[in-house]
């Protein structure tokens, strides 16, 4: 399967996707996936940034609150509409366009860095989308981007629980069998019934790589990996939304900051690099 197979089921998503999560039901983004995002990334204020695989815009307007001047791109027509349409509501001066992130069209040295929110998993050509992002940074620029853990989200895996319904443990395996676009079938599990009643199920296609294989990828596409995350929800927003409990007892998410050799970027008006 490659990206524009991808597409079409990320266009089949878009709709359900995109009314569950405006309507507060990715839980795990929203109380700890995204803080933790933005906990580490680097001052972006006066900075131009590229945001791969926006889908509806959620984190990329946040992105824009935080003082960057965001263009932002996805593959699926549908999620670029709905973010369009938010921003004719609401501009924030964001430039949306529909594109793969397989082929930016960009000039080299065009951004001072990018963004992929929870994107780079779902793309099978990676390592392509990593040399993109490498030639359209301006040298000391940076790239950011979450996925799902690749040491927890496996070919197999199992929240194991108490008889309270806690999550002890997650039983995983398979982490070095190579999922090449198998289509897991979800729809977010807080969302009640009344509000998923005659919405298809999201269809994912689903590419995993080990750990290695995600940090080696980086460094022979010529970057210096800067820091890595793995969020974890306190017990205090665990009180807020009981249903993320079991993100305490692995990392669901991990997070990458790596940066183009070169002078750093700087916050000041009118930065150069
Ligand atoms: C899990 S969603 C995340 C959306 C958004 N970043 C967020 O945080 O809510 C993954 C997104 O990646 C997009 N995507 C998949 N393949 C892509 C590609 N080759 N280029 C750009 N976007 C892609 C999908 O259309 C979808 O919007």
């Amino acid at each position: 399967m490659d990206h524009r197979e991808v597409k079409r089921y990320w266009n089949g998503n878009a709709e359900a996707w995109t009314r569950l999560a405006r309507a507060g039901y990715d839980i795990y983004r929203d109380y700890f996936n995204t803080p933790a995002f933005f906990e580490m990334l680097p001052d972006v204020r006066g900075l131009s940034g590229l945001d791969i695989g926006c889908g509806e815009g959620h984190n990329t307007r946040l992105l824009a609150q935080r003082g960057a001047q965001v263009t932002a791109l996805d593959v699926s027509g549908v999620f670029v509409r709905h973010a369009r349409q938010r921003e004719d509501e609401q501009p924030l001066g964001i430039h949306y366009l529909l594109a793969s992130g397989v082929e930016l069209p960009f000039p080299a040295a065009a951004f001072h860095f990018a963004t992929g929110f929870m994107s780079f998993m779902d793309i099978p050509e990676i390592d392509r989308v990593v040399a993109e992002v490498y030639r359209v940074l301006k040298p000391g620029g940076f790239l950011q981007f979450s996925i799902t853990h690749p040491c927890f989200d496996t070919a197999h895996r199992r929240n194991l629980r108490d008889e309270q319904g806690q999550t002890y443990a997650i039983e995983v395996g398979g982490y070095f069998e190579q999922r090449r676009g198998d289509v897991q079938e979800w729809i977010f599990s807080s969302a009640p019934p009344q509000t998923t009643e005659g919405l298809p199920k999201f269809r994912v296609p689903r590419f995993t790589r080990t750990l290695s294989e995600w940090v080696n990828g980086l460094i022979e596409a010529g970057f210096l990996v800067e820091r890595i995350a793995e969020p974890r929800p306190s017990d205090q927003v665990v009180r807020e939304c009981r249903n993320i409990q079991d993100a305490q007892v692995v990392a669901y998410f991990l997070h990458i900051l790596a940066r183009k050799p070169g002078r750093r970027v700087t916050l000041l008006a009118g930065t150069s690099m």
